[in-house]
């Protein structure tokens, strides 16, 4: 195996640094179109497998679907079995520290297969490759990892992993500074939904996340190439589009000489024949009245809005830095009901803030009685190195942090069987994903809200709109009995 030299190595030795990954420049963004696979790494994956663990958010498992694009260009094939593999890439998520912990459990169970069998390469890429921290920890304690990568230089896996095949040190390319935007990268969709990614990155440096460090500033897709990419999975038969963002609201805002904004752009999506369009994640800040116009004409854009509120109490808000109180929160609320009456709210909440009083945590159960969200995801506070909040003094036992997640939750899961036996009784639309995992007699189906919905009817109907009627309502689920099947999804 030849060793490359000591210059060529430190090319291949660029590990992040959070201080460069704060930076905000105001560098224009360029746009490529030429992503093309090295002529010398042609078929460099034949007769080769890999296998990738995805965690986290929707924005990674996206990410995984491009690299498994990539690989799938060089010739590999994917594999669920770990001891088959050549390849095994671990795509990590950075945003509490028990997601960082299942990662390096992984990488423990990983050392012995990698004693075993010498040729397999292991991988690390995703948000935690941009912690310093995390690719000091791997450096010195996990040397069997062979490669890490960042969350801006995917476009780059063909060139690392020829560096791999000849250079025995372990390869770290991670950019701090996020790079420019690269359009025609291959992607391995799965299913009848698709997502589509229309911005990357976040300024918004709330206080307590890592994400703004991890993503990298913002940056939006041009409009045509977001467009084009919709049309072309509408005509490729998918029936559900997710747009990708980690803050949607801010879409367009990096545009110099362009005044169109996420409002905009789902208005265009709108005139798509595309059966369902849903977004994620929205901020409450830029949640403006056009978007609000824009989603109550309906039609594919669905009633269902997740709109992170984090706490019900301003005073954290401010310690956050979120940019709104609970008044102007609740305000938007308001206004998007009064719009939309049948919309359904979903939120995110952090409990044990530090210092966050019992006062201030009975505002955000307050705020959750008032909303009344259908579902939330729910997290104790996490400290994340490098961000302001990992420094302010914390005085809250973490039971006491645990006891309010635990009261939350009751109020959560009280609120969404409320909803849903709401429903009962109705005719709702389904977009049919298949057997039920539990029951196989069962089909399984989502709402236009996303409401997960279990009927009896043939195998058949997946991946077909159906009208079911709603019989029994639980907090996470609700049966019902099939009344017809939609004529325009059964053409399509
Ligand atoms: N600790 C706990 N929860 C966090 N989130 C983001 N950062 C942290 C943290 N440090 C939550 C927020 C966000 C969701 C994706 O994860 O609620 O909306
Ligand atoms: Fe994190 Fe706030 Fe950006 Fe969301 S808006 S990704 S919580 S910094």
């Amino acid at each position: 195996m030849a060793k490359t030299s000591e210059k060529d190595f430190s090319i291949y030795f660029q590990p992040p640094s959070l201080k460069d990954a704060k930076k905000r420049g105001k560098e224009d963004v360029k746009v490529h179109y030429n992503f093309e696979i090295p002529e010398e790494m042609e078929g460099f994956g034949i007769g080769k497998k890999y296998m990738i663990r995805t965690f986290g958010c929707q924005m990674n498992e996206h990410d995984t679907e491009t690299i498994k694009g990539i690989l799938e260009q060089l010739g590999y094939t994917d594999t669920e079995d770990r001891t088959q593999a050549d390849l095994i890439l671990l795509n990590t998520c950075a945003i509490r520290e028990n997601a960082e912990d299942k990662v390096f459990g992984e990488l423990g169970h990983l050392k012995s297969l990698k004693r075993e069998n010498p040729n397999l390469v292991l991988g690390v890429c995703g948000c935690m490759s941009q912690e310093e921290s995390v690719v000091n920890r791997i450096l010195q304690k996990h040397a069997h990892v062979d490669l890490i990568f960042g969350t801006h230089n995917i476009h780059r896996l063909p060139h690392l992993l020829k560096q791999i095949s000849f250079e025995k040190e372990m390869v770290v390319e991670v950019w701090s500074k996020e790079g420019d935007i690269v359009e025609n990268m291959p992607k391995k969709r799965e299913g009848m939904k698709a997502w589509v990614n229309i911005m990357y990155g976040c300024d918004k440096f709330c206080t307590y996340c890592i994400v703004p460090y991890t993503r990298g500033k913002e940056r939006s897709r041009l409009p045509q190439d977001v467009i084009q990419e919709v049309r072309e999975l509408a005509r490729q038969g998918y029936k559900e589009i997710m747009l990708l963002g980690q803050n949607v609201n801010a879409y367009g805002k990096d545009f110099e000489d362009m005044d169109y904004d996420f409002g905009d752009l789902m208005n265009d999506i709108h005139k798509i024949d595309i059966p369902r369009v849903r977004f994620t994640t929205s901020h409450p800040r830029d949640f403006d009245d056009h978007l609000i116009e824009v989603l109550a004409q309906k039609g594919n854009l669905v009633e269902h809005i997740h709109l992170p509120v984090q706490s019900g109490n301003s005073e954290i808000l401010k310690k956050m830095s979120r940019k709104y109180t609970r008044e102007r929160y609740l305000e938007l609320v308001k206004k998007i009901k009064a719009a939309i009456p049948d919309v359904v709210l979903t939120t995110d909440i952090i409990v044990g803030f530090p210092g966050e009083t019992d006062e201030q945590f009975e505002d955000t159960m307050s705020l959750v009685r008032e909303v009344e969200y259908d579902s939330a995801f729910t997290f104790i506070y996490s400290p994340r190195e490098g961000t302001p909040a990992a420094v302010m003094e914390d005085n809250v036992p973490l039971e006491v942090k645990k006891q309010r997640l635990y009261r939350l939750n009751e109020l959560l899961a009280e609120i969404g069987l409320k909803k849903n036996q709401q429903l009962v009784g109705q005719v709702v639309e389904l977009l049919v994903e298949g057997e039920s995992k539990n029951n196989p007699d069962m089909l399984t189906g989502r709402t236009r809200t996303n409401k997960l919905v279990h009927f009896s009817g043939p195998k058949s109907l997946t991946g077909q709109f159906v009208h079911v009627r709603i019989d029994q309502a639980k907090t996470y689920l609700l049966t019902g009995t099939l009344v017809d099947v939609e004529k325009q999804a059964s053409a399509m």
